[in-house]
């Protein structure tokens, strides 16, 4: 923890949307007249049909419902689009920065318009109707934009798939909400390496469950051969230049679905995440402007993929609502060298940029030179998200990157949040470095002990948020039993959000990280289940616990136990077969880091695995084991403990 507290900057003081009294008074607002504020916060977009209703909601696990305007329609692709053409329609929609630094291009809200109105027609050609689902498996350009919209265009329900999941790993999410339509390339490109997007498909579509997918339609991106099968494979280019560059938008009601993306929980195989059109949009907008202070002028990076939940709000969906100048970026920050983010910040004058604490520490590492020789003078505004930053990269940040003059918002928030509750507003909040700060506007969060009593004054608990706002998750696609289990069960009448919290004497919150067996690994979240099923799968495993441990990069890293079958033997390289398994299996994000042989697993007498100690363990706290002996062969412990793979 860092005592040092770093002042609102005069500037932003004086020229803010939101300053300190604004804020103090629009919270208390937002939180005792909800309706009030939320209704007149909603008039920020373009309904077609008037919302009467404003919230209707209940946290209770028996009668759960969360509906926000719920009689009101929109179209949300019109609202990121139409009603910008006649102020906006020259202005940069999209910065397009490739992997490779000499290929970059403007596209005009004018021109991102048609290509959306083309795409459209031709989904709709295709035979896509409104709440049809389609996958959308694309690297980091501008037709996964394109994409997005064209399905929110025609009400259609996209599902977008990070490019890094493995075709197994894609077969289960296509399966899940049997997508239609999947859109991909022939291959993606990051870091000069390429990625086999479309073979991925082709294997993804011979798994059970899939025969859902009547058509793949390819985007050429390397222009690699590949192999097309007729009459499902059709190229995208070809179709969408046939299609009229007009195409109505399709009224869809506040509560229609926009989009599905999953995300891993604690157990089983990760949620496909439902997010619905109208308080979505008020939500992702309204925080992407406040949250990052706004301007007509700016030029706004986010870095994340729109694989993940960040590349929907702060990507595509909050900056284009907006009216922004949005950057795409295709690569990674340390191809073709370390000072990439920093060249392509000064090549299009990017004025607010937001990236992941993990990206933050591996460029930390490098020192500081590759950054110096940079100008960055264009920064006006740092942002953070995904993990907890440690104070030391917030002060780096602060120091190197913004050379000492821009403010850092550290935002919190979930896949299932939607948008950003947690997090100064640059005019408003004082910062801590390594602290989210103060939640947003109708965001009551409060911190419980492990019985549920909620906790007053300064505290460290679990993280429960007890009133709902427009952007939450609706539930969980096709298992709305799930939704109510996962995240209302435990304390009764409030959200659960996995995370522990401190709240300190001036009411700021501290995220201390996730309570439940996930692991966030540089930002991404995975479930200890699902690398646990993915090593059982394998041949010669017999039995594997999960967990996370300390990882100076990555914030987390993943520390896997596992019991080989009778007469194999924990070589070498059974090691290096197991991890690359898990990479087939799922995707190299979710590699085990430590892979320790595992005679016996620590279990109680009724068979549970016990990871606190295993925790334990891969943390190197082997002080800190507590009580074995309700273990069923407390023997167990002391091999791992002389195994582990960390040592101090
Ligand atoms: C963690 C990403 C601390 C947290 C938007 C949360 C954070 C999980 C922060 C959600 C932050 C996200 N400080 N922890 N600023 N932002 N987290 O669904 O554990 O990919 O529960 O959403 O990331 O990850 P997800």
């Amino acid at each position: 923890m860092s005592n040092k507290i770093y002042p609102v900057d005069a500037d932003y003081a004086a020229t803010t949307r939101v300053t300190r009294a604004q804020y103090e008074a629009l919270y208390q607002e937002s939180v005792t007249d909800p309706e009030g504020f939320w209704a007149r916060t909603a008039q920020r977009i373009d309904w077609i049909k008037p919302f009467s209703q404003v919230k209707d909601v209940s946290f209770a696990a028996d009668d759960l419902h969360i509906r926000w305007f719920a009689d009101g329609e929109l179209n949300v692709s019109a609202n990121c689009l139409d009603r910008h053409l006649a102020t906006r329609g020259d202005k940069t929609a999209i910065v397009f920065e490739g992997d490779d630094p000499a290929d970059s291009r403007h596209i005009s809200y004018r021109q991102l318009y048609e290509d959306v109105c083309r795409a459209a027609n031709l989904l709709r050609n295709l035979g896509i109707r409104k709440g049809d689902r389609v996958a959308i498996y694309l690297p980091m350009i501008p037709e996964a934009a394109v994409a997005m919209l064209a399905c929110a265009r025609i009400g259609a329900v996209h599902s977008v798939v990070f490019g890094g999941f493995s075709p197994d790993s894609l077969a289960g999410r296509i399966a899940d909400s049997q997508c239609k339509l999947v859109i991909t390339a022939d291959e993606g490109l990051r870091g000069g390496k390429k990625v086999a997007l479309k073979a991925n498909v082709d294997e993804a579509l011979t798994r059970p469950g899939t025969t859902s997918v009547e058509t793949v339609l390819v985007v050429r991106r390397t222009g690699a051969p590949i192999a097309m099968q007729t009459p499902r494979d059709r190229w995208w280019a070809g179709l969408v230049e046939e299609q009229s560059a007009e195409c109505a938008p399709e009224p869809v009601n506040a509560e229609d679905p926009l989009f599905i993306l999953y995300t891993s929980g604690s157990t089983g195989m990760p949620k496909g995440v439902l997010h619905t059109s109208g308080g979505y949009l008020t939500y992702v907008s309204y925080t992407h402007e406040c949250v990052f202070d706004l301007r007509e002028d700016d030029v706004y990076w986010c870095t994340a993929d729109v694989g993940w939940v960040t590349g929907h709000s702060y990507v595509v969906y909050g900056p284009l609502a907006n009216g922004a100048t949005t950057v795409m970026f295709e690569g990674v920050p340390n191809w073709p060298d370390i000072s990439r983010f920093w060249r392509v910040v000064d090549k299009h004058k990017v004025t607010i940029f937001y990236t992941a604490p993990t990206a933050i520490r591996a460029l930390m590492r490098e020192g500081e030179e590759p950054v110096r020789r940079t100008s960055r003078a264009s920064i006006r505004l740092l942002g953070t998200v995904g993990e907890p930053i440690n104070p030391e990269a917030w002060e780096w940040y602060h120091r190197v990157v913004g050379d000492g003059r821009c403010p850092i918002v550290d935002t919190w928030w979930q896949t299932e949040t939607g948008g950003a509750l947690i997090t100064p507003l640059p005019g408003a909040t004082d910062t801590k470095p390594g602290s989210a700060t103060k939640p947003f506007f109708g965001v009551i969060p409060a911190i419980v002990d492990t019985n549920g009593v909620v906790q007053e004054g300064a505290c460290e608990g679990n993280l429960i948020l007890t009133d709902s706002w427009p952007g939450q998750m609706r539930t969980v696609y096709g298992d709305h039993k799930r939704f109510v289990d996962t995240y209302f069960r435990t304390y009764p009448g409030a959200y659960f959000t996995g995370d522990g919290a401190r709240r300190d004497a001036d009411g700021y919150y501290w995220i201390t990280g996730r309570v439940d067996d996930v692991i966030n690994v540089s930002g991404h979240r995975i479930g200890t289940a699902e690398v646990e099923s993915a090593l059982v799968s394998h041949p010669k495993v017999a039995e594997a616990a999960v967990v996370g441990c300390p990882h100076d990069i990555k914030g987390q890293g993943i520390y896997a136990y596992v019991t080989l079958k009778a007469g194999e033997n924990g070589s070498d390289e059974l090691r290096k077969e197991l991890v690359h398994w898990v990479r087939k299996e799922i995707g190299p994000i979710a590699s085990p880091d430590y892979l320790q042989w595992a005679p016996g697993l620590p279990k109680t007498r009724s068979g549970k695995i016990m990871r606190r100690i295993l925790r334990k363990i891969a943390e190197n706290a082997t002080d800190q084991l507590g009580d074995t002996s309700t273990l069923a062969d407390p023997g167990v412990v002391q091999n791992l403990v002389d195994q582990r793979l960390i040592r101090s």
